[in-house]
């Protein structure tokens, strides 16, 4: 039976997938490698490094910058993503996530998040929400971001749960791959063609319902 939910960060509880996505574009015109949202789908969920190099290779530059000189471009980019981020507050929760948040800890379930992001903490505490997950998983604790499982069965783990018990949910193809990976049941947001490994989507965090993902979750 169902014991946990973890959530992604990003585009899941706030929409800071808008402000990465800002940030980054920003960055790739300065480098002459303008990008499309379609293609901003493939940096969702993806780790700082990771979505530089993806950048670099769109523009055939992987090879134009030495280790350092990546680290500058990835800071760079960060400290324009910090100056979005300033000002966000509880307001900025997304539509339906509160109620989704109440609903799972009225139900007994633990709850658990896990976000690559080494803004993550930052972020949660301005939404006001740091003190309601039992367990954050952040970048500084696992070794490979998504796609790769670690961090949902690294979620898992800390929250003393089977992966088989857990329900996730992602706005990006890497989250939901990792969740897959991971043994689990995945909640997607955002579009059919882009999470078509989701076993569920949602197309905005509105249409959330806990009765719905209940439903699909014991069909599976
Ligand atoms: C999340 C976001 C990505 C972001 C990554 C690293 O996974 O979805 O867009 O690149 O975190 O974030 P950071 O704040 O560490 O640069
Ligand atoms: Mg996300």
């Amino acid at each position: 039976p169902l014991q946990a939910f973890i959530f992604d960060l990003d585009g899941v509880i706030t929409d800071t997938a808008e402000y990465h996505y800002l940030a980054w574009r920003a960055l790739g015109e300065e480098l002459g490698i303008p990008f499309t949202r379609e293609f901003n789908e493939e940096l969702k969920g993806v780790s700082r490094m990771d979505s530089l190099e993806k950048i670099l290779a769109l523009g055939s530059r992987e090879n134009d910058f030495s280790l350092i000189e990546k680290e500058a471009l990835a800071t760079k980019k960060n400290e324009h993503y910090v100056r979005l981020i300033a000002n966000i507050s509880p307001d900025d929760i997304l539509p339906g996530i509160k109620d989704l948040i109440t609903e799972i800890k009225e139900k007994g379930y633990r709850l658990g998040m896990a976000s690559v992001s080494k803004n993550a903490f930052t972020v949660m505490d301005s939404l006001g929400l740091k003190g309601e997950f039992d367990i954050i998983v952040d970048a500084a604790t696992i070794a490979k971001g998504k796609p790769d499982p670690e961090i949902f069965l690294t979620a898992a783990k800390l929250l003393n749960v089977d992966p088989s018990a857990c329900i996730g949910i992602e706005d990006a193809a890497a989250g939901v791959d990792s969740i897959k990976d991971a043994g689990m049941f995945a909640v997607g947001v955002g579009s059919e063609e882009s999470l078509a490994k989701a076993d569920i989507i949602y197309s905005s965090t509105e249409q959330l319902s806990l009765a719905n993902i209940m439903k699909a979750y014991q069909k599976k």
